[in-house]
Parts: C-alpha cells; sequence; structure tokens
C-alpha cells in the first residue's frame, strides 16, 4: 500500500454528472491523505485519520497541493516536420485559412508525415510525451490525420500504439483520416470521402484495434455536414466512437451533427450559436475547448462561460500540433482559460480532469480521486490550486504517480 500524508490540499473534482460551474466543480480537504493499493485509490479523508499499515510506503507530501493526473483529450502529438514559417506569416497578416488556401497547412504536414517511418514519428514523439507527462499529463488522446492514405493513416495509428512501450502513459487513439480532402483528390472528393469508410481504411483500422474514436474536421475548408455524417455514422456502425473538430472557424452546423450523430465530444466550438448549446446539452455531448489554439493563433476563444453556464461539461485540452497550436502544456492552456476565456483555476482543473476523461469514455475510472479510480496523482510544489494558474508558465508539478506508482519526480 502506498500512502500520500501531509496533503496541505487535496484536489477532488466531483462526479462528471454533477454540476460544473464554479464553486461546485471541485471539493478541497485540507491536511489530507491519499490510501492507494494497487493501481488504484483506496481512500482519501483527513490526514488525522490515516493509520498506516506498517509495511506501507510513505510519501509525505509536505504540505502541497495535490491534484489528479491530467488528461490531455485533444492532441495531434504524432507529427513529423515544422512549420514556424505559416507562424511567421500569421504574425505579419496572413490568416490560417488563407495559409491553407495556398497548399500549406495540414498538407505540409502530410507531406512530411508520408516521409516518416513508424520508428521515426515514435521518436519524434517519445520526448514531446515526457515533457507532457513531466507537466502532469497521465492520459493523453492522440489522432492521425497527416496520414490521408490507407499506409501512411496506418502507420501513424501503429506509431500512437506502439508509443504505449515508451511512456507510462494512458494512450487514447483517434482516427482522423477525414482530416482534410487530400491533394490528390482534389478534384474527386467523394471518392476520398469513400475511401475513409472503405473496408482497405477504416475496415482495417477497426479490424487491427488501431483506434477508439473516429474524428473528423467539419469545416468550409475541409468537410462537409453531409460528408462528416456519412463518415462519422459509418464509424459508429464498425464501433468506433465519433468525435468532431466542431464550429472552428465557421459556422456551418457542426456542434449540431455531433448531438445528431450521438458524438462523444465536439470540440474548438470557437463559432458555436445558440442551436448548437442547446443540441449538444440535450444529446449529452462533451464541449472540449482548446484555449492554446485561439491563443496560438491570435483569434477570438471559445465562449467557455456561455457552455459553463448553460450546463454542458466543459473540457479543455491543448490540440497539440505543428500548425494552429503548437502548445504541448496542457497547464500552461488551463492558465490561459483563466485569463482569456474567463474560467476559474477549479472549473479549469476540472476540465482538464474529470470532464476530460468523459471526452474519452473513461470518466467511471480516470479524472477523479475517489475509491476505484485509477491512482494517477500529482503532488504540485504550490500551496493551494489557486497558484497552480496564477504561475503561469512555469512547471509547478513535483511528482508524478501513474497507475500507483512514483514515476516523475523534480527536484529543484
Ligand atoms: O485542431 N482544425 C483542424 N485540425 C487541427 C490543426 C491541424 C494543423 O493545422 O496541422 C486543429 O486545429
Ligand atoms: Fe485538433
Amino acid at each position: 500500500m502506498l500512502i500520500i500524508r501531509n496533503i496541505g490540499q487535496l484536489v477532488l473534482p466531483g462526479a462528471h454528472e454533477s454540476p460544473t460551474g464554479a464553486d461546485s466543480a471541485i471539493e478541497t480537504i485540507e491536511n489530507a491523505f491519499i490510501a492507494v493499493d494497487g493501481e488504484t485509490v483506496a481512500e482519501v479523508g483527513s490526514d488525522r485519520d490515516c493509520n498506516p499499515p506498517p509495511d506501507a510506503e510513505i510519501i509525505d507530501a509536505a504540505g502541497k497541493c495535490v491534484v489528479p493526473g491530467l488528461i490531455d483529450c485533444h492532441t495531434h502529438t504524432v507529427f513529423a516536420g515544422s512549420r514556424e514559417d505559416e507562424f511567421v506569416k500569421r504574425i505579419q497578416g496572413k490568416s490560417y485559412v488563407k495559409i491553407s488556401e495556398e497548399g500549406g497547412g495540414i498538407k505540409t504536414s502530410v507531406e512530411a508525415v508520408r516521409n516518416a517511418s513508424v520508428d521515426e514519428l515514435v521518436a519524434l514523439a517519445v520526448p514531446r510525451l515526457r515533457r507532457m507527462f513531466a507537466g502532469g499529463v497521465t492520459t493523453v488522446e492522440i489522432k492521425s490525420g497527416y496520414g490521408l492514405t490507407v499506409a501512411d493513416e496506418i502507420k501513424m495509428l501503429t506509431a500512437v500504439r506502439d508509443l504505449c512501450d515508451h511512456v507510462p502513459m494512458d494512450i487514447v487513439a483517434t482516427f482522423l483520416g477525414a482530416h482534410t480532402v487530400p491533394s490528390e483528390y482534389q478534384y474527386r472528393r467523394s471518392a476520398y470521402v469513400d475511401l475513409v469508410i472503405s473496408d482497405e481504411m477504416l475496415g482495417q483500422i477497426v479490424e487491427q484495434e488501431l483506434a477508439e474514436f473516429c474524428d473528423i474536421f467539419t469545416e468550409r475548408t475541409a468537410f462537409s455536414v453531409e460528408e462528416s455524417r456519412k463518415i462519422l455514422l459509418a464509424a459508429k456502425e464498425r464501433g468506433l466512437t465519433p468525435k468532431l473538430h466542431a464550429d472552428q472557424i465557421t459556422q456551418i452546423g457542426a456542434s449540431r451533427l455531433a448531438a445528431e450523430v450521438g458524438a462523444v465530444s465536439a470540440d474548438h466550438l470557437e463559432t458555436i450559436n445558440a442551436g448548437g448549446v442547446t443540441a449538444m446539452k440535450d444529446a449529452g455531448v462533451v464541449a472540449v475547448l482548446l484555449p492554446g489554439c485561439s491563443w496560438f493563433l491570435g483569434v477570438d476563444q471559445a465562449p467557455a462561460r456561455k457552455l459553463i453556464d448553460a450546463g454542458l461539461t466543459v473540457a479543455i485540452a491543448t490540440d497539440y500540433n505543428p500548425g494552429s497550436s503548437m502548445v504541448e502544456s496542457l497547464p500552461l492552456c488551463m492558465a490561459i482559460a483563466c485569463t482569456q476565456m474567463k474560467m476559474t483555476p477549479a472549473e479549469v482543473l476540472r476540465a482538464a480532469t474529470v470532464s476530460a476523461a468523459a471526452a474519452l469514455n473513461r470518466a467511471d475510472r480516470l479524472g477523479r480521486i475517489a475509491p476505484g479510480y485509477q491512482a494517477d496523482l500529482v503532488i504540485l510544489d504550490v500551496d493551494n490550486l489557486n497558484q497552480w494558474p496564477y504561475n503561469a508558465g512555469r512547471n509547478c508539478v513535483s511528482t508524478v504517480i501513474k497507475k500507483g506508482m512514483v514515476v516523475s519526480q523534480r527536484n529543484d
């Protein structure tokens, strides 16, 4: 048994079903302990009531703050190449859409990924994931979507699978074959839609169990609502759970489609309208907001307060990718959500833990510190939760515990 004692402030997100707004987002216990049995949490309580068995391993949290391991529920962490030239072009006034219309954007990363091997993709992603882990992220979702051929999509998802052997994180794989229409299908887009849902692409991915979710970029410059519906329903029929990149740049009804097809989440939502909010609320679709992306692109943030006040489950994630969000730090995104979206530290902690778990269908076992939950725990070097996003841009994580094992420790 592992016991973490002398926790100055223990931060406990509530159950996924409980209200997510402001005061009810989390509970805290001052001077607390956590008992871990194997890979799961056995008990939490006040340190005065802690009676450790004689053979227990004890960790002294030194009066600091302890939170659940973070969950980054939307990333494109497997990629090759670098797009800093686009970063500079945007600074000089060219938009993300304009850059992609001129043949850059996602297509640039597609070329780089097509030229890389599985092993090269893994080697590039491992240090990224290790840094994310050291920043407190214990579960990460990773999408394909820079291959866009049968072989290259499978190559990306194979890299995602292989990464599980290199980092101590839970890694969740998402098939994003419908990220954009590749250049070779420019004038035959319906043939590309058919390829995505074919036995060769979707069928093989399902058969080899390479993905759990199917995502799509539903956007004027990517896939229409009709094309998205066709792909998501085909994926659902084969057992994958739908997700969408929805309402990012233009409003074409993507969040309503998310509700219609029973998606687990709709992500981005910078341009969501009232109809989308109501549809998502009624269908129980998790809203995944990506504050690092809007910050990196220098555009307006999604209306987080409106979504929280409407009663939606709101998660936040990095959207880590080489184009729109070269931001691998979820804690930095949490700080941006506080300052730019006016979410409270309690709301962002909730959004990056149990609500993010809900966006990955794992809220019954990840994202909380409660008996029966996986013991993914982070000891911070700050005294309370508010000090974490307040120390924006500094790594405040001192110890990361994954499945009951101390894996990462930092001593300044
Ligand atoms: O979530 N919006 C579409 N996909 C990614 C960006 C991918 C890229 O630019 O490489 C996103 O922002
Ligand atoms: Fe994305």
